[in-house]
């Protein structure tokens, strides 16, 4: 007989762009290839408040937002060998975590190292999913920049003297791009961001970190050590002006990797842009996302990918609304915001 309750809290957007509740739903059971999660840290990204503010993305009302989370596991359905009863896992799926319970593809969720905390490992599920795709996943609509990635073979330090430019480096998405440059070998790092970031950012592998309010271009110009072209940008900012500052200063034949859905304007045949999708569960990405979490445990577990760093809002599901104002207002640097849905009152 399970222990799982047959009930639970969850924070539902009641309505396109309408108000969140804080309600009782039932727990779902897993079906064949799922797991059922007690969900113990929930992250909170940009995206929430933007399909509440935007109305964009979700059809179906009421709903349950949310992507990034780590708890454990405490069912599983039928075929499930990769993951078990007790295990502890961090995934992401592509909403569906701002509640107690949840239910997630077994082979996208990643067990997590004793190193990592449940708060560390919920903070950087996302940004490890969204940034593989954009550097690693194979060149098809919706994928990444077809990059060879750093755990398959030759991998390591494969493009050693060729430089990136990762916009946005303090973001979470930015940190996690600076540490898979480094195991990809890029050379040099250079990222922009507030000053008060640049110790953190050259911790992570950055080599240069240009004060995010400075003019790109003369910035760059200012570098002795680039190479004249700059042929990967990753722009994980993705506004207008991000984005089509990097694309200006991105090289014949390069490749801009962007977060944002935003057109560029006066787009060049002769450079590639990336926009990304940073979900495993579309099916352009789901095979490459099996492959990424079978090797994201190890990765953490070694140090050669870390989480940023975590503020726990205290509250539970509750706390989530304070959350995303201060992401919407700009109102959070260089760290995760995260909640525990068990505390919900
Ligand atoms: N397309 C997709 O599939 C996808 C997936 C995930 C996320 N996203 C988007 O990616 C973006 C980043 O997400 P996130 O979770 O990483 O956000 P985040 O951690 O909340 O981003 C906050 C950070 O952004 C930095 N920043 C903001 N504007 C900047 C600018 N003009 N120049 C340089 N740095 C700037 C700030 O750096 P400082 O503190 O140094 O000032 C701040 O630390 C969001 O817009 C999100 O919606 C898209």
């Amino acid at each position: 007989m399970s222990q799982t309750p047959s009930e639970q809290k969850a924070l539902f957007l009641v309505a396109k762009k309408g108000d969140w509740k804080v309600d009782v739903t039932p727990v779902l059971r897993p079906k064949a290839g799922e797991v059922l999660i007690r969900i113990e840290a929930a992250a909170l990204s940009p995206f929430d408040w933007k399909v509440k503010d935007f109305g964009i993305v979700i059809t179906e009302y009421p709903t349950i937002l949310g992507c990034d989370s780590a708890g454990t596991v405490v069912e599983v359905g039928e075929g499930v060998t990769n993951v078990a009863v007790g295990d502890n896992g961090e995934f992401t799926v592509p909403r569906a975590i701002f509640q107690q319970y949840t239910l997630a593809s077994a082979d996208l969720v990643a067990k997590i190292p004793s190193n990592l905390t449940f708060d560390e490992a919920a903070a950087i599920s996302g940004s490890a999913a969204s940034v593989t795709i954009g550097l690693y996943a194979p060149k098809i609509p919706m994928g990444g920049a077809g990059l060879t990635p750093p755990w398959a073979q030759g991998g390591r330090n494969k493009y050693t003297g060729v430089p990136i430019l990762v916009i946005g480096g303090a973001s979470s998405i930015g940190q996690a791009v600076i540490q898979f440059a480094k195991l990809s070998g890029f050379s040099p790092i250079i990222a922009t961001a507030s000053p008060a970031n640049n110790d953190l950012l050259k911790s992570l592998g950055a080599t240069h970190v240009i004060d995010r309010s400075a003019d790109l271009p003369s910035a760059l110009s200012t570098l002795t050590s680039l190479p004249t072209a700059l042929r990967y940008i990753f722009d994980a900012v993705g506004q207008p002006d991000t984005q089509s500052v990097a694309y200006g200063v991105l090289a014949s034949g390069g490749t801009l990797i962007t977060v944002g859905h935003v057109p560029i304007k006066n787009i060049m045949v002769e450079k590639e842009v990336v926009v990304l999708w940073g979900v495993f569960y579309i099916p352009t990405n789901r095979r490459f996302g099996v492959e990424v979490m079978s090797h994201l445990t190890e990765l953490l577990e070694n140090g050669d990918i870390k989480s940023n760093a975590v503020e726990v809002l205290p509250g539970g599901l509750s706390a989530i609304l304070d959350g995303l104002d201060r992401l919407r207002k700009q109102n959070v640097s260089a760290k995760k915001l995260v909640v525990h849905p068990q505390e919900t009152a």
